[in-house]
């Protein structure tokens, strides 16, 4: 049964129409992808495991929930997903950060896989993989199928923006996943960009437009 969270807060819908606006440059685009991030991060992550610990405060002592386990992975999806990593690492500054990078074929559309590099024990993390566009969903039904194939197994994925062809693609490939998405928008254009969208992701945070 496949779990797509729609996250429905003022803060981070006023972010994504700033993001949006063509008027918007490289450096505020940056920043608002990282606080973007941030904010969806803080609802994802909602469910993370404790353990109770005994710590002595000032007064006396007491037993007090700390986060349990292997520390995260955040697996960015280059280059556009970059933008997204601070954002988490705010909210959890000793997380791993692995790489995967996947390229769409201009003409075909068709993502390729050209970088890999994680973290170990992959198995026992929690996996939270980024990138701010799920256009045909290609790019991130692969990228997961890469780290299930590496041992991934607890693994969410945050959208900022997502077209409902890649909703669907990504949903019936990867049924077990957690997918949290900002925004859903219309549909796709004949060369595979989302509508309304923001352009191209990667070009509007490195400023190669
Ligand atoms: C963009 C975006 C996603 C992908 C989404 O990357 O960051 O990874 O397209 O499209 P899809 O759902 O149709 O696969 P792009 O391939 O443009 O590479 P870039 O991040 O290096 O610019
Ligand atoms: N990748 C982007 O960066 N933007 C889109 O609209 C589609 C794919």
């Amino acid at each position: 049964m496949s779990e797509v969270y729609y996250i429905d807060h003022p803060l981070i819908k006023h972010k994504i129409t700033m993001l949006r606006d063509k008027r918007t440059g490289t450096y505020e685009f940056r920043k608002l992808v990282e606080e973007i991030a941030m904010l969806m991060g803080y609802e994802a992550l909602s469910d993370m495991k404790t353990k109770d610990v005994k710590i002595k405060t000032p007064i006396e002592e007491t037993v007090q929930p700390v986060l349990d386990g292997r520390k995260p992975a955040i697996i960015p999806i280059l280059r556009a997903g970059l933008g997204m990593v601070n954002g988490l690492l705010s909210l959890i500054p000793t997380a791993k950060v692995g790489h995967i990078g996947m390229k769409r074929n201009e003409t075909t559309h068709v993502p390729e896989a050209y970088y890999c590099n994680f973290p170990p024990h992959m198995d026992e993390r929690q996996i939270i993989v980024v990138d701010p566009m799920l256009a045909t969903g290609g790019s991130l039904t692969d990228a997961v199928s890469e780290i299930k194939a590496k041992g991934g197994r607890r693994i969410k994925c945050m959208c900022i923006i997502a077209a409902p062809e890649g909703v669907r693609k990504f949903t019936e490939t990867h049924p077990d996943v957690q997918l949290y998405v900002g925004a859903l928008d219309r549909c796709l254009n004949e060369n595979a960009y989302i509508c309304p969208g923001l352009g191209d992701a990667g070009d509007r945070i490195f400023g190669t437009l």
